[in-house]
């Protein structure tokens, strides 16, 4: 296999446990993931921890804790999580383990060797909740405290030597590469976010600490550790052994990200890898808040869903289903329970009914086989998917509408059963209902490939029943094997009250 194709999701902090914001990150990753596997692509799919820095360093204190041993509890609790979601990664790095922290002392040297380091002092505003420096124009004061306009977290005046990346260097060199590369910051909007934060002038950067330790020490000077981001960004790197026996999966072809963390994404990360010489990813795709009320769904703003609690409750599958549904992937979205069960109650009137339709007369009438269609039968025209359409729609990471397509496609399908009463032996002769039935078993395959990315729970089950162990997209009625023994699934989809 040739085709590689290397995405990614955040690395999480480990400050507290997995959210549902979280949760949504890694879900919609590991959709594009497996539907890369489905077209027969050697696929590399990375999440992890972020277990470094100031942020981290106060929360294990608070819980009275080394962070060490802080961030293997809660790290355990992210790992759990990859489970819980069913997600398809083939790594998972933590920040605290060697190879990651070799990678990211050999980009320092890199930087520094290429003359993009220097000693100074920085004094300025910090936010220790988002790891981030502020200008005075990006803080707000209200009821006497500063705070950054941007993501209302607490500010902190910083005074300290510091190492500086220079960044300012990079504005024209940034401003360029987005201009070349279109596709490089997706959606639209967001690039445009980008462009003009690094248009209106870009500083240099400090990217080291000396007042805690909890970090990555600098390489010949251990009174620093390194500025957390460019530790957290190196991860995409180290978990392909860059530097190394390079895996051959560096550059990566896609970020997924939520929009809060694309400045470090959109703006350091390529800055640093452009003066470090290194390639830089393909895309970066910055997708919306799960809102709760109006709000972003925040530990700190105390309004969570939690992702495990809701999945032991009503499976992964189904949650899956209509985060990527119902939340236009790229925008904000609200979401609440009672949507969520108006969605599966649709998914399980439209697809399950319509499988279970076609499998009780298979069942009652064929022995469950695969029927004999006749020879010069040619399947209608209304049960052929445009298979383009929605790979394009993947392409463009319109999740929501991929799966729309689907529900689209099934209710055709659902429309040529009721127009064509397999089940009617007055108006059709045995031979027409054989047609009519594989026709449509053809379709019902078609959708459960089609919506293995999205629920690769239920379909893997499906699949197996009609013999099929490993999904591709490969649309075809031809490997169907007439007479061949199949089996009727159990219910697929529950429905709600
Ligand atoms: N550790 C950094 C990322 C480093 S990547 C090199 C970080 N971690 S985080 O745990 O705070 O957030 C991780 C991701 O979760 C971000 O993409 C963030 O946007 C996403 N989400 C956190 N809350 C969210 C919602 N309520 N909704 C959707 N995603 C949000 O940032």
């Amino acid at each position: 296999m040739d085709k590689k194709f290397f995405i990614t999701t955040p690395i999480y902090y480990p400050s507290a446990k997995p959210h549902m914001g979280h949760a949504y990150s890694s879900i919609a990753a590991d959709v594009i993931a497996r539907f890369k596997h489905i077209q027969g692509y050697d696929v590399r799919f990375l999440t992890g921890t972020d277990e470094h820095g100031l942020k981290i360093q106060k929360a294990a204190e608070s819980d009275n804790k080394n962070p060490k041993d802080f961030c293997d509890e809660i790290s355990e609790t992210f790992i759990n999580l990859t489970k819980t979601l069913n997600l398809s990664n083939t790594d998972f790095i933590r920040t605290t383990e060697n190879r990651h922290k070799e990678t990211v002392q050999k980009l320092w040297s890199v930087l520094e060797k290429n003359d993009q380091l220097y000693l100074s002092k920085y004094a300025g505003w910090y936010s220790v909740s988002d790891e981030a420096y502020y200008s005075e124009d990006e803080i707000d004061e209200i009821e006497g405290k500063k705070i950054a306009k941007s993501s209302g977290s607490v500010v902190e005046w910083m005074e300290e030597e510091s190492y500086f990346f220079k960044l300012s260097e990079w504005e024209k060199p940034l401003l360029d590469f987005y201009k070349n590369n279109p596709n490089f910051i997706k959606p639209e909007s967001r690039k445009n976010e980008v462009v003009s934060f690094v248009s209106s002038g870009l500083k240099d950067l400090s990217v080291s600490r000396t007042t805690f330790n909890w970090g990555i020490p600098v390489p010949n000077n251990k009174k620093h550790v390194m500025y957390v981001w460019l530790d957290a960004l190196t991860n995409y790197v180290s978990s392909t052994d860059y530097f190394n026996n390079h895996n051959g999966f560096w550059p990566a072809n896609v970020h997924i990200i939520g929009k809060d963390i694309l400045r470090f994404h959109a703006v350091y990360w390529p800055a640093f890898l452009l003066a470090a010489n290194l390639p830089l990813p393909k895309q970066i795709f910055g997708h919306g808040w799960i809102l709760s009320g109006e709000e972003k769904m925040s530990k700190s703003k105390g309004n969570i869903l939690d992702p495990i609690k809701l999945i032991e409750e009503f499976g992964s599958d189904e949650i899956r289903y209509y985060l990527m549904k119902d939340v236009i992937f790229g925008l904000d979205g609200k979401i609440n329970l009672e949507n969520f069960k108006t969605t599966i109650n649709d998914l399980a009137n439209n697809i399950g009914n319509l499988s279970n339709r076609i499998f009780t007369i298979l069942q009652k009438n064929y022995e469950c086989k695969i029927p004999h269609v006749s020879s010069n039968h040619t399947v209608n025209s209304s049960l052929i998917i445009d298979i383009k359409k929605l790979i394009k729609f993947m392409d463009n990471y319109e999740i929501h509408n991929y799966v729309k397509e689907i529900h689209f496609y099934s209710s055709a399908v659902n429309k040529y059963v009721n127009d064509n009463e397999p089940w009617n032996k007055k108006t059709n002769s045995d031979q027409n209902i054989q047609n009519i039935l594989f026709s449509s078993l053809f379709a019902l395959r078609n959708i459960f490939i089609l919506l293995y990315p999205i629920m690769p729970k239920v379909c893997e089950v499906f699949l197996k029943n009609m013999n099929i162990n490993k999904p591709l997209l490969n649309l075809v009625n031809t490997d169907l094997k007439k007479g061949e023994q199949i089996s009727k699934p159990d219910l697929l989809f529950k429905k709600y009250d």
